[in-house]
């Protein structure tokens, strides 16, 4: 493991997506033993699969409870019924809630079947605020340095609300449907206000897939054609990779 900074942003280097999983999840347990009525934001995707793995095992081996955390997550296709099995709704249970304590109800998303979007989404900004705010926001990267759903040209200010996907998101996206047109064509995502609004952000990424969206992140200016950009200008941001990903940084 190798810790380095640029600007704000700490950065930790791992070996492997398992030693990744485990620093990242290493993050969360320290800030759930600090609270134990942490509000965490989440995210999904292949990245978040050996974190969620090294949460279980956490929580299996008696070391952390989920049962008063509150939990956010990024975002979620739209429209989709939560039981479709390429729904977030549905990677988060398969991935992490069905094998933790977490209260159900203190499992949150923006409502991918309302027939009013905008309304959800500002629902949704409604209950993040009246839970007191994230503390800890998880993040993964798109190969064009998205976070949530936060596409390249997004604004800073922007909050949750309904965005159209790019061809290339949907179409890296397509490996968890059968076909690409079954790949939704909009989503419901936290905006970069609302991102850089938690308390503490973890942003996790493996492979050399990721390799110039991270290197853009932190070496360009902030800029809105790389949203990861705007990370550089929050107080606490930690950036977990693997060998890989940090290619251009080391
Ligand atoms: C999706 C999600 C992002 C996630 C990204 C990377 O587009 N909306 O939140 O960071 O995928 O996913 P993966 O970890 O599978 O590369």
């Amino acid at each position: 493991m190798q810790a380095i900074t640029r600007g704000n942003v700490k950065i930790i280097v791992t070996e492997d997506p398992g030693e990744m999983g485990r620093q990242t999840a290493g993050l969360v347990a320290e800030e759930m033993k600090k609270n134990e009525t942490l509000v965490l934001g989440l995210c999904t995707g292949g990245t978040a699969v050996p974190i969620y793995q090294e949460l279980i095992s956490m929580y299996m081996e008696r070391t952390l409870s989920f049962r008063n955390a509150t939990t956010f997550n990024l975002d979620e296709y739209y429209p989709i019924h939560p039981r479709e099995t390429s729904s977030y709704y549905c990677f988060m249970r398969t991935e992490l809630f069905d094998y933790i304590d977490i209260t159900s109800s203190n499992i949150l998303f923006p409502n991918a079947l309302s027939r009013n979007p905008s309304q959800a989404c500002e629902s949704y900004e409604s209950l993040i605020q009246k839970c007191g705010g994230i503390d800890l926001m998880l993040l993964g990267i798109g190969e064009n340095a998205h976070i949530g759903f936060n596409e390249p040209g997004t604004p800073r200010t922007s909050r949750t609300r309904m965005v159209a996907l790019t061809e290339k998101t949907r179409a890296s996206n397509s490996r968890f449907f059968d076909v690409l047109d079954q790949v939704p064509s909009h989503a419901l995502s936290m905006g970069i206000a609302t991102i850089m609004d938690a308390r503490k952000i973890v942003l996790s990424a493996c492979g050399a897939k990721k390799a110039k969206a991270i290197a853009d992140a932190l070496e360009a200016i902030s800029t809105p054609e790389v949203p990861a950009s705007y990370l550089q200008e929050h107080p606490d941001c930690t950036f977990v990779l693997d060998r890989e990903a940090a290619l251009y940084l080391l």
